[in-house]
């Protein structure tokens, strides 16, 4: 038997309650969460649907930490420890352990897509492997939105949603920045400046939460953010662009 202590109520409000449930070798908190739904709280509200860490539905606080419930093995706990399941702090509650993550949706939204090459079909493209690589990493992300989560940027302050994309979305960015075939600055955007500009990058200062809590393990600060970030800042003080802008302005 294990304590557990989990946040139940909706968008009225709610507290902690607490359970003694069942644990048995090679669990994780998923297992768990679904035993007190078979045995004490039939009504408990949990998303999840892959039980395997790549739909990024289970996504939860442990301990005060986002962390993919089914991605957490009971055995990292204490046996005498207190484990608390909390939903994700940056979203609004809807029932329980659910959160209405469409901030995230919004944000995706405002990103715009990649720009096809002019004169080049879908089949035609050509790129270095070390490109292609790159980019990987960046599509490894299964949303399960944890770094959107545990950004301090947002995670107490709601009033930054406005003008903060969050880590996922600024990787997006970045990753269609330093795409070689994206033909978006040939149609007029450039995805630096936008990305200071319309998607809060300033927000950033490189506090690496994120990257922490990446089930992916992906580097999205080292690899993605602040990479992006001395784009922008080339870009802001190159001096070919500031005379340019100074001779447009004229
Ligand atoms: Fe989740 Fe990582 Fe994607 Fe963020 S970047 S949404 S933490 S998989
Ligand atoms: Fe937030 Fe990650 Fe930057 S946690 S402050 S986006 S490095
Ligand atoms: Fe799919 Fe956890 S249930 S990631």
């Amino acid at each position: 038997m294990a304590d557990f202590r989990v946040w139940r109520g909706d968008t009225e409000g709610g507290g902690l309650e607490d359970f003694k449930v069942e644990v048995f070798e090679g669990e994780v908190v998923l297992d768990i969460v679904h035993r007190l739904q078979a045995t004490q709280a039939p009504d408990l509200a949990v998303r999840w649907n892959c039980k395997a860490g790549k739909c990024g539905s289970c996504s939860a606080e442990i301990n005060g930490r986002p962390r993919l419930l089914c991605m957490t093995r009971m055995s990292v706990f204490e046996r005498s420890e207190t484990i608390t399941i909390t939903p994700l702090r940056a979203n609004p509650v809807i029932r329980d352990l659910v959160t209405d993550v469409s901030y995230n949706y919004t944000k995706a939204r405002e990103i715009p897509a990649f720009v096809p090459p002019p004169g080049l079909a879908a089949g035609e493209y050509r790129m270095q492997q070390e490109d292609v690589e790159r980019s990987q990493e960046f599509r490894k992300c299964i949303e399960c939105f944890l770094c959107q989560d545990v950004c301090h940027v947002v995670r107490d302050h709601e009033e930054n949603k406005q003008a903060f994309a969050g880590p996922r979305f600024l990787m997006r960015q970045a990753e269609l920045d330093m795409h070689p075939l994206d033909a978006a600055e040939d149609s007029g955007l450039d995805r630096k400046t936008s990305a200071q500009e319309d998607h809060g990058l300033g927000y950033c200062n490189i506090t690496k939460c994120c990257t922490e809590v990446c089930p992916e393990g992906i580097k999205i600060t080292d690899n993605a953010l602040i990479p992006l970030k001395e784009r922008a800042a080339d870009r802001k003080y190159d001096p070919l662009v500031w005379l340019g802008n100074k001779i447009r302005r004229r």
